[in-house]
């Protein structure tokens, strides 16, 4: 029998286009609008990357963060490039995932929910349309989706063949990503595997010990007649912001079982916090497709901005549906997070909170890196999870920048990274990430909060 395929109502494919029709910060200019039609036309048909079934069953998996029976673990880089989508990289920002996800799980006993901020995350927002360097201004760099980092006016030039280059390096970085978590490489029983080819340090360390007592109750439950057909695979969320129209719009496709339109090219899409208005593109975009939606919220949100966000982009009040990601900055979290969660908390809404710990941190060093303090994002993570115990409300999810490499980025840690160092090994083409030892000393500190809440 032929499978039923719903009609598609006009109103909703109008309505997906409304956008058009209101404010849009953050977008390019593209000089040549002919080219990018052809891409539009091009990126149309093509596949889609995630599919409709998928993103539902995410909804579902963060619903259950949302009321506390689980954790979201959402990381990766700030900016991917073309250039990093190698699979040496690809495959130690997923071992990176996995390791901290691992010792997350067995600190709080309970399930963590796996999502890079990968295979998708190639368009950045600006804090200015231009760039100055010794007198030169030419366009900023918005990302490898719009433009190119060098600093020369050929490579500034927005180039609509970077998005469907981007599509293809999603499409290549999300096969590594199934081969990886689905082909036996993420199975529970090889967690040393996962730690092999880091530099010894503390973190590591404290993993390896870690591993070894995994390894030693699953060999127990083994004797015991388990079946650990459950480890063998796992679960792996893509995700990024949603924030150029000229790649989400010809990515998003009706599904054919519920007529409903799902953006296809990440499973869960947030809306960054310089592009959250009420009243413009991007918050209209998302309130009309079915993905989980998330929200950042910085230092500066009111209570009513964060009602209205949830009657918007979460009507039906949804489980899962809507995550607010919240990047106050340490010395502000305690200050101005408590009246927010205690709003929602007094409302009909249930939605997920999760830190990002990054993103209100930033600093300029004295030699003029952007970097921000390992000590700071520790400490946002500490007053985030203070402040929802006082209010009685689940704190649900991390989300963070990380490498699986050796980078030097952020400063301190317990390899006491110092800003010379930053001269060595920083490689970020945007914000400063952690690196491989700092993000597995950070799910230390996440797993102590946990299993304490
Ligand atoms: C980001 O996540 O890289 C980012 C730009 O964040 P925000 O919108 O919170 O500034
Ligand atoms: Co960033």
């Amino acid at each position: 029998m032929a499978e039923k395929v719903v009609e598609v109502d006009p109103a909703v494919l109008a309505g997906l286009d409304n956008y058009k029709n209101l404010p849009a910060v953050q977008q390019p200019n593209w000089p040549d609008q002919q080219a990018l039609e052809a891409v539009h036309r091009e990126l149309s048909i093509l596949p889609p990357l995630v599919f409709a079934g998928e993103v539902d069953i995410l909804r579902s998996r963060l619903a259950q963060a949302a009321s506390g029976k689980a954790f979201l673990l959402q990381g990766g880089d700030c900016a991917e490039t073309f250039a990093d989508a190698t699979a040496d990289r690809i495959r130690n920002r997923v071992k990176t995932i996995l390791q901290m996800a691992l010792v997350l799980t067995y600190g709080a006993s309970m399930p963590i929910i796996k999502m890079g901020r990968m295979a998708g995350q190639f368009a950045k927002p600006r804090s200015s349309d231009n760039e100055t360097r010794e007198g030169v201004t030419l366009p900023a760099y918005r990302g490898d989706i719009i433009n190119g980092y060098d600093f020369t006016e050929e490579s500034r030039i927005a180039d609509p063949k970077r998005i469907l280059q981007a599509y293809h390096t999603s499409a290549s970085t999300l096969n590594l990503i199934r081969a990886f978590t689905q082909g036996g490489f993420a199975d529970l029983r090889s967690v040393h595997e996962w730690n092999k080819g880091f530099a010894d340090n503390p973190a590591n360390k404290r993993y390896t010990e870690l591993a070894s007592e995994i390894d030693r109750a699953i060999a127990f439950m083994s004797a015991c007649g388990a079946d650990f057909e459950q480890l063998r695979t796992t679960e792996f969320y893509t995700s990024h912001e949603g924030l150029l129209f000229d790649y989400e719009r010809p990515m998003t496709r009706i599904d054919s079982r519920t007529g409903t339109p799902y953006i296809t090219s990440g499973h869960f899409i947030w809306i960054g916090e310089r592009t959250r208005q009420l009243d413009h593109a991007h918050v209209d975009y998302l309130s009309r497709v079915r993905n989980p939606i998330g929200v950042k919220l910085g230092p500066t949100t009111q209570v009513s901005d964060v009602i209205e966000l949830i009657e918007k982009l979460d009507p039906n009040r949804e489980p899962g549906r809507l995550t607010f990601i919240t990047r106050m900055g340490a010395s502000k979290i305690r200050e101005e997070l408590p009246k927010l969660v205690e709003a929602v908390r007094d409302s009909d809404a249930n939605p997920l909170w999760i830190t990002d710990p990054m993103h209100g941190n930033g600093i300029t060093t004295k030699n003029g890196y952007k970097s921000r303090r390992f000590d700071d994002v520790m400490d946002e993570v500490r007053g985030f999870f203070e402040v929802h115990r006082a209010a009685g409300t689940f704190p649900g999810g991390i989300h963070i920048e990380l490498t699986g490499d050796d980078v030097a980025e952020c400063l301190g840690g317990s390899e006491h990274i110092d800003e010379a160092s930053l001269e060595q090994r920083y490689e970020s083409l945007c914000d400063p990430r952690l690196n491989h030892m700092q993000s597995l000393e950070l799910a230390f500190l996440v797993a102590e909060s946990l299993a304490k809440r």
